[in-house]
């Protein structure tokens, strides 16, 4: 490998949210990787600190050209540079999206389990919370679409907007073509929006790719994604996010949401990190061979203990892993296991209450620091019982 995954840059003493965590503990649980970033970023980051002024920023041209460019090479999609709006991140733009497009009391659905903070994007907005769970088969530990409730939800004449994650955080499917136009269809009949969150997309397995929702919508649809470099880049703390939106009359009603919620502008070094990160696929390619690398150990590692099944996910860094056999209070667990081991991961019930009985563990580090959580995990469950 031309890049070293296992030296990883210290994160005490930054403000690092993941970080900030007492001595002995190892924290495995919100979404962003303890790898150093590309060189290519680090030296674009030099570059423009070394200038030395740091006022108002614009959103140059290589910002989307560069991500344009990507998404053609990587994904085979071409996104057009109009239907493209910047945004401060994928939360931000959600937020101000449930607000712009749907009026208080409406409901919104997600398939849960689901990235937590989607709930509070629609609860913290006064918009209804409708859930559409996820079919969890125990035997294989495959997850599936319930399009028959899926149905019933965007359906309800008060349904507006779909919140869809793609890949999907924590389970870490990769929706199929053919789940992704049956969804998009019934958005259609129903005349409900679709916000597709895929910041995850470039974290997959070996030989899978991810379908982007746009490259099966169309124009006309209601169907908006999202996508940045925060996620699959290492950028997270960098604020920024594109919302591609093909549909004229909804980009701009988007675009006036995001304007006025003061959502549409980001700081000094957005534009160099994000143009250096797609034009960084060798880096990107090797780390996800490293994490592929790092969820096989934990899969073969977490199989072995009685009353865990993994949940072999298709992409993401995050595994999801099912404790029901041993406990159905994910939270107590991950208390304890915290308390106990000091490891710390995120529970299950986090995601709603489907992900109740599971924990999720971010595999985005060092193997060594793998092992030692694997090896810290064993000995909490063993505690626990
Ligand atoms: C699916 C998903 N969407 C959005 C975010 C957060 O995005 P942002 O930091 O751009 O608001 C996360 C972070 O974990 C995530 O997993």
């Amino acid at each position: 490998m031309k890049y070293n995954f296992d030296n990883l840059p210290s994160r005490f003493n930054i403000n690092s949210l993941k970080w900030d965590v007492k001595n002995n503990e190892l924290p495995m649980w919100v979404a962003d990787m303890d790898f150093e970033v590309a060189p290519k970023i680090k030296e674009a980051l030099l570059e423009r600190v070394n200038k030395g002024t740091f006022g108002y920023s614009i959103c140059g041209d290589e910002f989307y050209d560069s991500f344009i460019n990507f998404m053609e090479l990587r994904h085979n999609i071409k996104y057009k540079k109009e239907d493209i709006i910047m945004s401060t991140g994928a939360v931000p733009a959600i937020s101000s999206m449930v607000r712009k497009l749907t009026t208080p009391a409406e409901k919104v659905v997600l398939m849960t389990p689901v990235y937590n903070i989607f709930f509070n994007s629609i609860f913290n907005n006064g918009r209804y919370i409708y859930e559409s769970p996820l079919i969890y088969n125990r035997d294989n530990q495959e997850y599936s679409i319930d399009f028959k409730d899926l149905e019933d939800k965007l359906s309800d004449n008060q349904t507006t907007l779909l919140i869809l994650c793609n890949p999907h955080n924590p389970v870490g499917k990769i929706w199929s073509k053919e789940e992704l136009l049956k969804i998009i269809e019934l958005a259609r009949k129903y005349n409900v929006t679709i916000i597709s969150d895929e910041l995850h997309c470039d974290i997959v397995r070996p030989g899978l790719k991810y379908n982007p929702i746009l490259s099966l919508a169309k124009e006309d649809d209601n169907v908006i994604a999202i996508m940045s470099a925060s996620k699959c880049f290492n950028l997270a703390g960098l604020q920024a996010a594109y919302v591609v939106c093909p549909n004229k009359n909804l980009n701009w009603k988007v675009k006036r949401g995001l304007n006025t919620d003061e959502v549409a502008e980001g700081n000094a070094f957005y534009n160099d990190a994000f143009v250096a990160a797609f034009n960084s696929i060798d880096w990107l390619d090797e780390v996800n061979a490293y994490i592929e690398l790092n969820k096989r150990y934990a899969y073969e590692f977490l199989s072995k203990i009685p009353g865990v099944k993994v949940i072999k996910g298709d992409a993401t860094y995050l595994l999801w892993v099912d404790i029901k056999d041993i406990t159905n209070d994910s939270l107590k667990f991950t208390t304890f296991l915290r308390e106990k081991t000091g490891l710390y991961i995120t529970e299950g019930i986090e995601y709603g209450n489907t992900g109740e009985g599971f924990v999720r563990i971010n595999l985005a580090t060092s193997l060594s620091n793998v092992i030692d959580g694997m090896n810290r995990f064993k000995m909490g469950i063993k505690l626990f019982k």
